[in-house]
């Protein structure tokens, strides 16, 4: 074990300060003389992206497996294959000497527009962090680091260096924060990269709430802060904020400007041993395991091709799929010759191979005929007659496979989505192929949703095969065959427009600022609150088989949050084929005092079944699983109460309801104070019965004043209780008192002192 603080006591002030910045784009600085390592960072976080000088930015990559991305791996909802592939993601790091790598990104998809969504799971806190914590204790399990980021509120790429997320408090702790929560508590990944924006106006970078208080103290992280690349804008404040490493390197100016601070007294030398202490302790352990060995690529590339299989989503199927041995197969789409597997920017890996999907289909389709067409250029413009040669083609075929990728101009890292849509190209070559070939089964490539109201009756069948991976033609092609067993399902709405969704009044912001306006409302939670249609709901995705759930219940009808309970429900498979089902848990509770959403996933299990055979799916529901954050509070609150538990094929197929009552274990504090209104007041567990007598004495004063019914309560053409309720005691005492004969803040003080005494 190695003596941190010897080590520490032994370095000089300059190089502490050398320590916390890197000393080039992927590496920390090294002291040779007190033995400290240098320590290799790379992306990330779908493959290794490992430039051979790790002393240069911008070189082309070494080869390595390209996994799905998250836009995948979330459709998936497969922790145990999400583990796996975290595996092979160290051992690829190990073989090209890669410390740590930088993922997973656990942002919310707040809209479809945000340019990075391929990179992130889902738009539900809870299904980002359960896989976000999987692929981390994969990754790690092996002795290689991660990097969880953006942290945080980091949900576009629209003046992502600068924007500041105008967020609040109960928003951020339940929407915006649950996924790095979970992940950092049950995963410890070795790193957080802080991401570039700003948070309620302060660079994340040097958000001491959020870096040093919630992660750090609150939620027990015991690794380093690294900046993301270019973070970092005042290095002495971030240091003070809890950032610890700043990147990349070398920036002798800033490590000056720390040594300076120091001295000068700006800075205690205390605040910078912790960040040298956290960077040591990751340093050294990442040391411990020796980078060498090699990797089985084609075993990895076969990984590789089931996670897409598993994460493939059917969306829409009239009985096309699986294909009938169709002797003539028209492919269409630069898509199937190009395959579209990954997303633009630091997460670009350099594949070992990539498979090409119509040689794919080829190799599928026994001695069938397949022709191709390109049917849509590389750019943007319009070409008719790829249409018309792909119209031609598809009349002749007896079914039609149409590749339909979103374009990098249209998706990526660096910029947002300039819409929902796919290309006008895009959109007039399904419509007119569709027109001639009733038999046309659309695959989608692309890593957030898309629209499709205006095309969607046509094609006989959708399947959303995401940003795939190297080898995820392979995939493509056993789904259409039905050698796989379709079993992905949504980890984000499809809606019907891009005016439908959350957060589009208040997208991308301006003035330097974005407004998250509709709160704790993103996802199918704002859906289900509007009661709007959406195209394809959060959950939702198709099998070639049937599942039927029954005998839904749970350990305990009543039971104490900090318990929990577990709900169990039996699933058969009721068709012929073998598939997997994810059986999904909502939690409703039936009342509270702040709104909440009318459901939120707690739960979910991924369930494989052969024709006719039923399995027990149990699933453990927390303590957090039916609180919510209370902002007056300041933590996670249970309310006693009635709850919902909604078990389901998707958000919008819950197939069984169990009611059951919670009982809350929580003594809160008492929030009266100087402003409360009447109705909280006598609410109050300690204020009600200390206000009693001066709650009658109010009533039967307002009833002399407006000469009401004592019974009814009614005068003036209102219910009084309705509208003294709302009234905070200060103002209704102000009213009255000459009646009382009492100076209000004297009634107050005195109220507020028996509460709190
Ligand atoms: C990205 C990070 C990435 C880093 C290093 C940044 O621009 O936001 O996700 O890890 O660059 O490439």
């Amino acid at each position: 074990m190695t003596n941190l603080s010897q080590i520490i006591s032994e370095m000089t002030l300059e190089e502490k300060a050398a320590l916390c910045t890197g000393a080039s784009a992927w590496s920390t600085t090294p002291i040779e003389r007190l033995g400290v390592p240098e320590m290799i960072v790379s992306d990330g976080p779908h493959g290794v992206r490992r430039v051979p000088d790790v002393h240069a930015m911008g070189a082309k990559s070494l080869p390595a497996t390209c996994f799905p991305t998250a836009s995948t791996l979330a459709a998936t909802w497969n922790r145990d294959l999400v583990y796996e592939m975290g595996q092979a993601l160290a051992q690829e790091c190990l073989t090209l000497k890669v410390d740590v790598l930088l993922g997973p990104g656990a942002n919310m998809k707040r809209t479809p527009l945000c340019g990075r969504n391929f990179e992130y799971f889902s738009e539900d806190p809870y299904l980002a962090g359960e896989l976000a914590a999987s692929l981390i204790n994969g990754i790690q399990s092996k002795g290689v680091g991660t990097s969880l980021k953006h942290f945080a509120v980091n949900n576009q790429e629209y003046e992502r260096f600068r924007i500041s997320a105008v967020v609040d408090e109960r928003t951020l702790r339940e929407i915006y924060l649950p996924a790095f929560e979970k992940a950092v508590k049950s995963a410890k990944p070795w790193t957080v990269m802080c991401s570039y924006n700003k948070v309620n106006g302060t660079y994340a970078s040097e958000h001491h709430q959020l870096l040093t208080e919630i992660l750090k103290n609150e939620w027990g992280f015991e690794g380093l802060v690294v900046s993301d690349w270019g973070a970092v804008h005042d290095r002495v404040a971030a240091l003070k904020a809890g950032l610890d490493w700043q990147m990349p390197g070398p920036r002798p100016r800033e490590v000056q400007a720390v040594v300076d601070a120091v001295r000068s007294g700006e800075l205690a030398e205390a605040v910078l041993d912790e960040s040298v202490r956290r960077i040591l302790g990751i340093v050294f352990k990442t040391a411990e395991t020796p980078k060498n060995g090699t990797f089985d690529s084609a075993a990895h590339h076969a990984l590789a091709q089931q996670v897409a299989s598993d994460g493939m989503v059917l969306l829409k199927n009239n009985g096309l799929l699986p294909l009938k041995n169709p002797q003539h197969v028209a492919v269409i789409g630069r898509a199937a010759e190009h395959a579209h597997f990954q997303g633009g920017g630091s997460s670009h890996i350099n594949p070992t191979r990539v498979d090409v999907p119509f040689k794919e289909l080829q190799t599928r389709a026994g001695d069938a005929e397949l022709t191709y067409a390109e049917g849509y250029p590389a750019d943007d413009s319009f070409r008719q007659d790829l249409i018309d040669e792909a119209v031609g083609l598809s009349q002749s075929a007896d079914v039609a496979v149409l590749y339909i990728a979103l374009p990098s101009y249209k998706e990526s890292e660096g910029y947002d989505r300039p819409d929902m849509d796919l290309t006008a190209q895009q959109v007039a070559l399904i419509k007119a192929v569709c027109a001639a070939q009733p038999n046309t089964v659309v695959v989608l490539n692309n890593g957030s949703t898309v629209a499709m109201r205006g095309w969607i009756d046509a094609p006989a069948a959708i399947l959303e095969a995401w940003m795939m991976g190297q080898a995820g033609a392979g995939a493509i092609a056993d789904v259409l065959y039905g050698h796989v067993n379709p079993s992905g399902k949504l980890a984000e709405t499809f809606p019907v427009k891009l005016s439908d969704t959350p957060a589009h009044i208040n997208f991308p912001g301006g003035n330097g600022e974005v407004h998250y306006g509709e709160g704790i409302f993103i996802g199918y939670r704002y859906y289900d609150e509007k009661q709007m249609p959406v195209e394809f709901p959060f959950g939702h995705g198709l099998s070639y088989t049937t599942f039927a759930y029954s005998n839904a219940r749970v350990s305990a009808p009543t039971f104490k949050d900090v318990d929990g309970l577990t709900v169990s429900v039996d699933v058969t498979n009721t068709g012929a084929r073998a598939g997997k089902e994810i059986v999904q848990v909502y939690v409703h509770d039936q009342q509270s005092k702040l709104v909440r959403p009318q459901k939120e996933l707690k739960g979910f299990a991924k369930v494989d079944l052969q024709p006719g055979e039923t399995k027990t799916v149990s699933i453990p529901l927390d303590f957090r699983a039916f609180a919510y954050y209370h902002p007056g509070y300041h933590q996670w609150i249970t309310e006693a109460g009635a709850f919902d538990i909604l078990i389901g094929a998707s958000s919008a197929d819950i197939r069984g309801t169990v009611p059951v009552m919670l009982e809350s274990t929580l003594d809160l504090p008492c929030l009266l104070n100087h402003e409360s209104t009447i109705r909280e007041w006598v609410e109050d567990p300690r204020g009600g019965p200390v206000f009693e007598p001066t709650f009658q004495q109010i009533k039967a004063n307002m009833n002399k004043m407006f000469g009401a019914d004592e019974e009814e309560g009614r005068d003036n053409g209102m219910d009084m209780m309705g509208f003294l309720l709302e009234m905070p005691l200060r103002s209704i005492l102000q009213f009255q008192e000459r009646a009382v004969g009492k100076a209000t803040e004297e009634i107050l003080d005195g109220l507020l002192g028996q509460v709190y005494s």
